[in-house]
């Protein structure tokens, strides 16, 4: 945009044959992109001039009359006075600022500026004023009654004959109008995809409720047991697939409940390259180029592994006749491109999908991670496999790039923070045990199930009785500790469990401590539908045990079988990690 000015006025190609001014064209590159105020590249207009009569008071020609009746504001400044004031401005600059001349004369134009004027615009101005170049660029500035105005600036250096800068020129142009429609026009872009977000939940749930709903109603209708089953299967599939539709949509709105652990992503590919070989058909071919020896990352395996897959089926279905997949791992440094890339500067590993397919034109790539934007037609693609990619990412303290054009293929990159090992002490997963039944020798275990849900509180019941548990339930935190209070002496409660975010002032961690303060050897697991606030910050703190809603029938029973036998060790509850979830 700058451009170093030439001292030697006979460098100035736009030169009059006799003698007057003569200047340099500006040949395009004084544009500010998309943004430049003449709506087409300036190629003629001068960025630097030179002048043969540097007096400011001849004012009798029809050029000075020009200056004065132009709608456009113009100032001239002298740079060989103290703080390079203003030594003239035309009507429409006095017309745009609302000032009277009289009360600018003398003064440096930073008047303008205010509390919200980008302080880095102002440096630009300040660097190209100091090195004598022209800049063109757009700044808030303020009007003398206080309002703003969004103004397009241009400043040029004017030099004598001899070589001597004597004046800067400037125009400026109030183009609040035009950054307020792009600003509307963003901001219905956004409401537009929101609706595209909603519309599409709810057509793939109406869906899925559909298959869920119609199995049921069969299942009311009839008396045979080998129908029952088929029905049943149908909507429990289709409930799971609702169920991976909301992990989905949670990592994208990285409120996923994370396990994170130290990975070696080298590693985890390697173990992962069957399962995307299956993913692929036969035409494309998964060429790993992997790095040894990598510092881990600490991230959820699991979901890594989603995001990696959703990637790999990405670049599968861009090369429909075949090609080349290149997954690799590598390690990256960043130092003073950090902010750039929106992360603070230090080691990351990057992994890597690199395919040969049709690439993604400007405005598919601009879209590509948002939910439920797809190209691929109706029941092919969700649109979610790149919002999950990219929420997880950023949930996990790193930061998901698209590299792609139209017929050049695709490249994304996920970056991971490379953590010092000091902050994290290895993790112990959940061990798993068997689903034991539980032999009703009048020992069986006490669970207290507190959830204020009603259909949520009966299936765990259920599911805890069928297995033999002796369950007591409560809608709330104040019922649940009533209820311990009145009968714990006697019937000792041996496991709560209990939903964390609970309507009334009592949440599942504040539960948590008021019972186990009262009998410390209590067990404890929670239960979430998604990872809010205060499991982020409370259960990390404490390490307790989080089960995330949707839960199998198994998983509730492994999960209160291991909470049951962790009983004693650390007084009922103990760490799991360091970190409950890294940074959201
Ligand atoms: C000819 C000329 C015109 C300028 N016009 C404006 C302007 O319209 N608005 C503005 O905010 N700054 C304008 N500036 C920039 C400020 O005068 C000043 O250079 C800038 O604030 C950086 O310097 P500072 O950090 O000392 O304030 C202009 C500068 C020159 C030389
Ligand atoms: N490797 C790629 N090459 C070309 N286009 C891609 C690539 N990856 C993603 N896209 C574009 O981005 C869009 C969104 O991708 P995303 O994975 O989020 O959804 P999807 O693949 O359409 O559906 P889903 O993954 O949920 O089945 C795709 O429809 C496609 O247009
Ligand atoms: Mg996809």
């Amino acid at each position: 945009m700058t451009d170093k000015a030439p001292s030697d006025p006979s460098r100035h190609e736009d030169v009059d044959p006799t003698g007057l001014a003569a200047g340099r064209p500006a040949e395009g590159l004084m544009d500010v992109g998309a943004s430049e105020p003449i709506e087409r590249p300036g190629l003629h207009h001068w960025r630097e001039s030179t002048i043969t009569d540097p007096d400011l008071n001849d004012r009798g020609g029809v050029f000075f009359a020009a200056i004065e009746m132009t709608r456009m504001p113009m100032i001239l400044t002298d740079p060989n006075r103290d703080d390079n004031p203003i030594v003239f401005a035309n009507k429409a600059f006095l017309d745009l600022t609302g000032y009277e001349e009289e009360e600018i004369l003398g003064r440096n134009c930073r008047f303008l500026q205010g509390a919200q004027t980008d302080r880095n615009a102002v440096s630009e101005l300040r660097d190209a004023v100091q090195s004598k170049s022209a800049i063109a660029l757009e700044l808030l500035n303020y009007r003398r009654d206080g309002t703003p105005f969004w103004n397009a600036v241009f400043i040029g250096p004017v030099y004598d004959t001899d070589g001597h800068l004597r004046y800067f020129f400037a125009s400026q142009l109030d183009v609040t109008r035009r950054r307020n429609t792009e600003q509307n026009y963003r901001q219905a872009q956004k409401m537009e995809s929101i609706g595209q977000l909603t519309a599409g939940l709810a057509h793939d749930f109406n869906n899925l409720l559909q298959v869920v709903n119609g199995n049921l109603e069969l299942v009311a209708a009839t008396q045979d047991p080998e129908r029952v089953k088929r029905y049943v299967a149908a909507a429990q599939s289709a409930a799971e697939r609702g169920a991976k539709l909301t992990r989905q949509l949670l990592a994208f709105a990285r409120k996923t409940r994370l396990e994170p652990r130290p990975v070696d992503l080298t590693q985890l590919v390697s173990e992962f390259s069957e399962l995307m070989e299956s993913a692929v058909n036969r035409q494309v071919e998964i060429h790993l180029s992997l790095r040894r020896g990598l510092a881990p990352v600490v991230v959820d395996a699991d979901q890594l592994e989603m995001a990696l897959l959703n990637v790999v089926n990405n670049a599968r279905d861009a090369m429909p006749d075949g090609g080349l997949v290149t997954v690799s791992t590598l390690p990256l440094r960043l130092d003073d491109d950090a902010a750039d890339r929106d992360l603070p500067p230090g080691d990351y590993i990057v992994l890597q999908v690199e395919d040969q397919g049709q690439g993604m034109s400007a405005d598919v790539l601009e879209r590509a991670a948002e939910p439920f934007f797809t190209t691929k037609g109706v029941g092919k693609g969700t649109g979610l496999g790149l919002a999950m990619a990219s929420g997880f990412v950023r949930q996990s303290g790193g930061r998901l790039e698209i590299d792609s054009e139209a017929g050049r293929g695709t490249t994304i990159r996920m970056m991971f923070p490379v953590l010092a090992p000091d902050r994290f002490t290895a993790t112990d997963r959940p061990e798993h045990t068997p689903v034991n039944a539980i032999v009703d020798d009048g020992s069986a275990p006490h669970v207290l199930v507190v959830e204020d849900n009603e259909e949520v509180l009966a299936i765990a019941r259920e599911i805890l009785e069928s297995a033999g548990y002796v369950v007591s339930t409560a809608f709330s935190g104040d019922e649940a500790l009533r209820f311990f209070d009145a009968s714990h002496s006697d019937k000792r409660v041996d496991l709560l469990f209990t939903d964390l975010v609970m309507p009334g002032g009592m949440n599942g961690l504040v539960l948590a401590d008021a019972i186990t303060e009262r009998d410390p050897s209590v067990s404890v697991l929670m239960t979430t539908g998604y990872n809010e606030e205060l499991v982020i910050n409370g259960t990390r703190a404490r390490g307790t045990d989080v089960l995330s809603k949707p839960y199998r029938r198994s998983e509730l029973l492994d999960r209160v079988s291991q909470a049951l036998n962790r009983r004693g060790e650390g007084g009922g509850r103990r760490r799991r990690s360091e970190f409950g979830a890294v940074q959201a």
